[in-house]
């Protein structure tokens, strides 16, 4: 009888386990993010939380469940856990970093899974990562696995990551034909692209705007790797708008706003970007510019 009600107990636990977790790692892009929801309310109050939720909070980013843990152990160097925030974040990078040399708005890499994790301090550079890890291109559905290191230099102020990967065959996935067709429609195009909300508060993005969703959440990934440090773990949340602009040395070009979240800090971040892009040349980034935090009014200037 006792282990019977120990595996009721047992099963019951993890019935309501599975039940509350949707709640918690409520952390998909279409559903937390929305500007204007409830759940963007939620986020934003928690700005005014105690630091100490991060170290036990879980939630759900680009197919990985996320545990932080909770310990505090800044510094944790050796194997890691895979699974644990010291990981994830230096392998969040490289798929920040994948992006911005191989993506175009049809290849997009996010961050599958972490296979192996090891940190080391390096005297007077800072704190370096080798990863083993799996990222899944989004329009392909293909895996690719990599190698990698990420450095997270010491010293003051923001510094980007430096990384270095090596990818299984990257060129297997071929979206040449899908590129060269919406490159030659918006090259051609008398009306030039403008769009709002991708995704919208639906959490929905037409199937004909997918490519610039895509294409700014690449543009985003210049953002989030210049910002990266072993404190943060961004994600695009949304496009504000797009607009495209005259097309310059065979290049599209377009204004971009987008909204970045720090799931660390559970902060969002307004950049205005200039991104270009066509297939032979790839996407770049001209000009990226943040925003002011938010449109509230000025602080008095008597403050103090
Ligand atoms: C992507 O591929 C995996 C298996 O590799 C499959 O389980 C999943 O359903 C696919 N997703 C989509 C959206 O096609
Ligand atoms: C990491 O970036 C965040 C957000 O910009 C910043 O608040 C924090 O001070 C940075 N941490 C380090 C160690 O540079
Ligand atoms: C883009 O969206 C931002 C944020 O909502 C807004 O401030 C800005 O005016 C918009 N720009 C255009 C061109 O619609």
């Amino acid at each position: 009888m006792p282990k019977v009600f120990w595996t009721l107990s047992t099963m019951s636990l993890w019935i309501l386990f599975v039940l509350a977790l949707p709640s918690v790692v409520d952390g998909s892009p279409a559903v937390t993010l929305r500007p204007g929801s409830e759940s963007l309310v939620t986020s934003a109050h928690t700005n005014s939380l105690p630091e100490t939720a991060e170290d036990t909070e879980v939630y759900k980013e680009g197919g990985a469940v996320i545990e932080e843990g909770l310990e505090a152990d800044a510094m944790a160097t050796g194997e890691l856990n895979p699974s644990h925030y010291h990981a994830q974040r230096a392998a969040k990078v490289v798929q920040h970093y994948l992006n911005t040399r191989h993506s175009s708005p049809y290849r997009r890499f996010e961050l599958l899974r972490v296979h192996k994790a090891n940190a080391e301090e390096v005297a007077g550079s800072g704190r370096k990562y080798h990863l083993e890890i799996s990222l899944q291109e989004t329009t392909s559905n293909t895996t690719a696995k990599c190698s990698a290191e990420v450095v997270f230099p010491v010293g003051e102020g923001q510094t980007p990551p430096q990384v270095q990967a090596s990818c299984g065959d990257l060129s297997k996935i071929n979206t040449m034909v899908q590129e060269e067709a919406l490159y030659q429609q918006y090259k051609m195009s008398h009306a030039p692209l403008t769009a709002h909300n991708l995704p919208d508060s639906d959490g929905h993005i037409d199937p004909s705007m997918k490519p610039f969703w895509y294409l700014g959440g690449v543009a985003a990934s210049f953002i989030m790797l210049k910002e990266s440090n072993e404190s943060t773990l961004y994600n695009m949340a949304q496009v504000a708008n797009v607009t495209q602009l005259e097309t310059e040395n065979n290049q599209l070009r377009f204004n971009y706003h987008v909204l970045v979240h720090d799931l660390v800090s559970q902060e969002i971040g307004h950049w205005k970007l200039l991104v270009s892009w066509s297939p032979p040349e790839g996407v770049k980034v001209l000009q990226m510019e943040e925003l002011p935090k938010c449109d509230c009014e000025a602080p008095p200037l008597n403050a103090n």
